[in-house]
């Protein structure tokens, strides 16, 4: 199943109506897209289902208190508003149509409601001659016209013992609906593992071996990747960065222990893009105390660090994986070695030193190769670079597939 609402952040708000026991699968089928979902309830709905139901099945604790000084400590009505990408209304009953008509803000459902700039829908559920009342028909229109999409309610048997609209929709066709108001990821459900910025090899307890990488190419692409729709996890090395909005982040400072880390993770990706400048060597011995300045020369044995890449692509079960190459001269042929050296997927090579320099700057440009196709990737920001490279990697995952 194409997870389409991976990395989407869906805020349930159930009102009081039988329908409301449905909403108990919803959420599930929401989760089972790639949802993240939280739930909101009226004091009516936990009438009817007890939060603890929804609770359980979110992963998450719920809302229905306004004035709830311990629950505004955690997740307060604002965050809770700024939070949500989708305010899904099932039920909404009634009651819960005409107060949002009116701007109330009296109950936690009503002011989350009002405080939202999320996208908004709502699967009506009620008696059929309620939905028909005038009164009901004008706060829905007046609502839908305010940029909330209503979807249903269905025709057929109502608790209530009649028959007419009313019904409120299947979970999983207000699940499917959930997820067309959003633009499909290009990598929606894809599991990326990124490597960024520079390992660092002890000398001794406080000098080490680095490089001026300033992780910043691994971060855009991260960011870049969690709002394609991807599961990211990035393992940094020590930068100055912060965390990208939706991506886990391990952070590690030796090649050694990024190696582990990578290898922990490495069978739940389905790409691998290793854009670390992993130091090449490390000290033989790291020193146990600091080296004193005795001699007048100072040598030091080094020895190789286990190309993490290399290690990755030459698994049984290797994921696509991409490399970075830094190169000063004659980029595409290093490049096109190093792609077949390493067994790799792709290769995205820049050039180093001169006015070029790609290392510590906010801009990059790319030249790509895979086998049998090249393409390249001029000047522009980083994050626009990342776009574009992600691209490139999507068109080959679909014609792998
Ligand atoms: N890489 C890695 N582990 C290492 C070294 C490199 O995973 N120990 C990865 C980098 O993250 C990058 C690619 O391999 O994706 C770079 O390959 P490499 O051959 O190390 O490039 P250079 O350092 O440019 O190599 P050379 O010095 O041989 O030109």
């Amino acid at each position: 199943m194409q997870q389409q609402l991976t990395n989407r952040r869906v805020l349930l708000g159930v009102t009081g109506g039988i329908a409301a026991y449905k909403s108990a699968e919803l959420v599930r089928r929401l989760k089972e897209l790639g949802a993240e979902v939280r739930v909101m309830m009226t004091p009516a709905a936990t009438e009817f289902v007890s939060p603890l139901t929804f609770q359980a099945l979110s992963g998450n604790p719920v809302h229905s208190q306004l004035l709830d000084p311990q629950a505004e400590a955690g997740m307060g009505h604002i965050e809770l508003a700024r939070w949500a990408d989708l305010i899904l209304v099932a039920p909404a009953s009634a009651d819960s149509i005409a107060r949002l008509a009116h701007g109330r803000a009296d109950d936690l459902f009503t002011a989350v409601c009002l405080a939202s700039d999320a996208v908004r829908a709502m699967a009506p559920a009620m008696n059929r001659l309620m939905w028909a009342n005038p009164a009901t028909r004008d706060n829905v229109a007046l609502l839908a016209d305010r940029g909330w999409a209503v979807w249903g309610p269905g025709e057929g048997d109502q608790a209530c013992g009649e028959i007419g609209p009313g019904r409120m929709l299947e979970p999983l066709d207000i699940a499917a609906r959930a997820a067309q108001l959003f633009e499909t990821g290009l990598l929606a459900g894809q599991r990326l593992l990124i490597t960024a910025g520079p390992t660092r090899e002890a000398l001794d307890p406080v000098r080490f071996l680095s490089n001026h990488s300033s992780g910043k190419m691994g971060f855009a692409l991260a960011r870049e990747a969690a709002s394609a729709g991807a599961r990211v996890t990035l393992i940094s090395g020590p930068v100055h960065l912060p965390t990208p909005d939706r991506v886990t982040r391990i952070d590690v400072v030796s090649a050694a222990e990024m190696r582990d880390a990578v290898l922990d993770h490495v069978r739940d990706c389905d790409v691998f893009i290793a854009t670390a400048a992993v130091v090449d060597y490390r000290p033989a011995q790291a020193a146990a105390h600091k080296i004193k300045k005795h001699q007048e020369t100072l040598s030091l044995e080094l020895v190789r660090n286990p190309d993490i890449l290399a290690e990755v692509a030459a698994l049984a079960e290797a994921p696509f994986s991409v490399g970075f190459a830094a190169e000063t001269d004659d980029v595409a042929h290093y490049a096109k070695v190093k792609l077949n050296a390493k067994n790799l997927n792709m290769i995205a090579a820049n050039r180093v030193g001169g006015v070029d320099s790609a290392f510590d700057g906010d801009d990059n440009a790319l030249q790509v190769f895979w086998p049998g196709g090249d393409a390249s990737i001029s000047r522009s920001s980083k994050h626009s670079v990342a776009r574009q490279l992600l691209e490139l990697i999507a068109q080959r995952l679909r014609d792998r597939d």
